[in-house]
């Protein structure tokens, strides 16, 4: 199989760090080879940095750079999420960030419920997303930038939208809460890809990472589950979120991979809360 250049080498590059993540060539083929990067959760710019080397495109970065804001209440999130974690030291850190990672790099500074407002996009010119990076870890983040993205139509057939927590809630809560909530897609920022899937009547493919049917490989991934899903369709009447799991794989790698079993331990000491039970 093959694609044009640049956008089969800079997709492979995407979802290299994904072992097991072998990329699924037909939702590859529709990547845009043109378009902005959108980032939601920069913090000290760690993966904005590898973005803004991978694309050549205008970056824009998104983050209160306060750090964590709130979560919507009833919703779950860890302590490692709670309010303030991860802050750069405030908007000021926005220009020695800006001159560690150069490149064309453009900032919205402050929480989403009020930077992502209908008229941001066309007063900032910004262009259709070539891909979007959600790592802002909340379902109340991660729903109002995505939700936003599809509401301003920076989004068309071919973005790729990249998510860093998909598995975060499900591995981190399970034993606290009831199995049958632990699916990637009823918490977190999965919850939020889900309903806006459903909003925008949007049919997915999951084009690397943990949303594809399980593959032996992704039982052992110790590193990253980052997940890949690139827009197929809009405004369609049999929307998909593109997760290809089936429920026996997801209790599968609840059970069984490596950094799910790690984080398990290792976040007893920042329990989930609230202890919703389901
Ligand atoms: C896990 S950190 C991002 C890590 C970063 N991508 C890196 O590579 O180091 C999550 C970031 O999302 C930001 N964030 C979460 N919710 C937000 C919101 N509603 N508005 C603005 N920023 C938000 C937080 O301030 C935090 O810096």
């Amino acid at each position: 199989m093959s694609w044009p250049e640049p956008a089969h080498g800079v997709i492979r590059r995407l979802c290299l760090e994904l072992p097991g993540g072998s990329l699924d060539a037909t939702g590859a083929r529709l990547f845009y080879t043109d378009g902005d990067v959108y980032q939601f959760g920069v913090a000290r710019g760690w993966s904005l940095g590898i973005l803004a080397r991978l694309f050549k495109e205008t970056t824009w970065g998104f983050d209160t750079f306060t750090g964590m804001p709130s979560e919507t209440p009833g919703e779950p999130t860890i302590a490692v999420w709670s309010e303030g974690h991860f802050s750069p030291g405030g908007p000021a850190a926005n220009a020695s960030l800006a001159r560690s990672i150069g490149g064309s790099v453009r900032w919205v500074i402050g929480d989403y419920d009020t930077t992502l407002t209908s008229t941001l996009a066309v007063e900032r010119g910004m262009r259709r997303a070539r891909y979007v990076d959600v790592d802002c870890d909340l379902y109340r983040s991660a729903h109002l930038a995505v939700d936003w993205m599809f509401a301003s139509g920076l989004i068309g057939i071919g973005t790729v939208i990249g998510y860093d927590d998909l598995w975060d809630l499900p591995c981190s809560t399970r034993g606290v809460l009831n199995t049958s909530t632990h699916h990637p897609l009823r918490m977190g920022e999965g919850k939020a890809h889900a309903e806006v899937t459903l909003r925008y009547g949007v049919r997915f493919r999951c084009i690397c990472g943990p949303c594809k049917p399980l593959e032996p490989g992704a039982l052992r991934l110790p590193e990253s589950w980052r997940s890949y899903f690139v827009v197929e369709r809009l405004g369609s009447s049999t929307p998909s979120s593109g997760f290809a799991m089936a429920d026996s794989e997801v209790v599968a790698f609840l059970e069984k991979n490596a950094r799910c079993r790690e984080n398990r331990k290792r976040w007893k000491a920042f329990p989930a809360y609230p202890h919703t039970r389901g």
